[in-house]
């Protein structure tokens, strides 16, 4: 056996060729652990990553187990996972981890040591106002946290795409602003760059929107992230894909999509949502 074919097999033997659940030109979905996907992939090769993780709860929801143990356990089982991330984003790509209190400072520290203390942007905070938790012993818990990384200071920011109104009460919107030194500030016609808290309603069980899979997103947040975060024909990657709702926003934005869930169900309702929507 010759050294090329020894390598051949050892490659596919570690898991170096994996067959899609699901492939189109547009869309390629993986039924496995994340972590054998990411290592088969490519290095600086996705532009944009989004991914709603498994918080940590310690539910069982009817559609995965969202335990990893204690805080610890949990940051050393994603800690291979970030690595990876970071070796398959492109230079200049983004990542979006989505968790909320129960692992987001830990997350950070991690991201902060893998990606760079300096390559941290910005934490989204998505609000909702319906649903979430309700307390008598303390604020009731309604927002979750996005933390967002480049690989270098080089990523995209597409502001334009996701400008929003100015504040009625704002100076811009009556036309413009006079500084004390009589410097003229002009809106800008496509309104203001969007702040990092953003107010948008979970999917409700009567909302037209919603699927049959736990914990599904809104599509309006991935649209932000997607159009704000990258641009036409790129590739965006979601390795906890759920029921495909990062897959429906990415090709509905004209972008590429690599998804990857571990579970039957949410490759079976992504495939289809995908499938949908390309026929439609
Ligand atoms: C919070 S849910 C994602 C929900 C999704 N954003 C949506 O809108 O439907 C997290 C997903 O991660 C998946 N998951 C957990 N561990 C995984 C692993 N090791 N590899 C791939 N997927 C995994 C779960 O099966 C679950 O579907």
């Amino acid at each position: 056996m010759t050294e090329l074919n020894k390598f051949v097999i050892l490659w596919c033997f570690k898991g170096g060729i994996l067959e899609p659940y699901y492939k189109t030109d547009k869309c390629k979905l993986y039924k496995c652990d994340n972590l054998e996907l990411m290592k088969s992939l490519p290095g600086n090769y996705i532009d944009l990553i989004y991914c709603d993780i498994l918080y940590n709860t310690g539910k069982r929801f009817n559609d995965y187990d969202d335990n990893l143990g204690t805080p610890q356990e949990a940051i050393l089982w994603y800690k291979p996972r970030l690595i990876e991330m970071k070796r398959i984003l492109k230079n200049t790509g983004l990542i979006y981890m989505h968790c909320d209190f129960h692992l987001s400072h830990y997350i950070k520290i991690e991201m902060d040591e893998i990606f760079g203390y300096d390559n941290f942007i910005d934490e989204i905070i998505w609000y909702y106002d319906n649903g979430g938790g309700r307390s008598k012993t303390h604020p009731n818990k309604k927002h979750d946290n996005l933390l967002m990384y480049g690989k270098t200071i080089k990523f995209t920011y597409n502001l334009d795409d996701i400008r929003v109104p100015y504040k009625e009460t704002s100076g811009y919107a009556k036309g413009g602003i006079t500084s004390n030194s009589g410097k003229q500030y002009s809106p800008n016609e496509k309104g203001k760059n969007i702040d990092d808290v953003w107010l948008i309603p979970i999917v409700n069980p009567m909302s037209k929107e919603r699927n049959s899979y736990d914990t599904q997103k809104p599509i309006k947040l991935l649209n932000l992230i997607i159009k704000s975060s990258s641009n036409k024909s790129d590739i965006v990657a979601d390795f906890f894909m759920g029921s495909g709702t990062t897959g429906e926003a990415a090709l509905e934005l004209g972008r590429k999509f690599i998804g990857c869930d571990i579970g039957d169900k949410a490759c079976k309702i992504s495939q289809d949502r995908l499938e949908k929507l390309m026929n439609d």
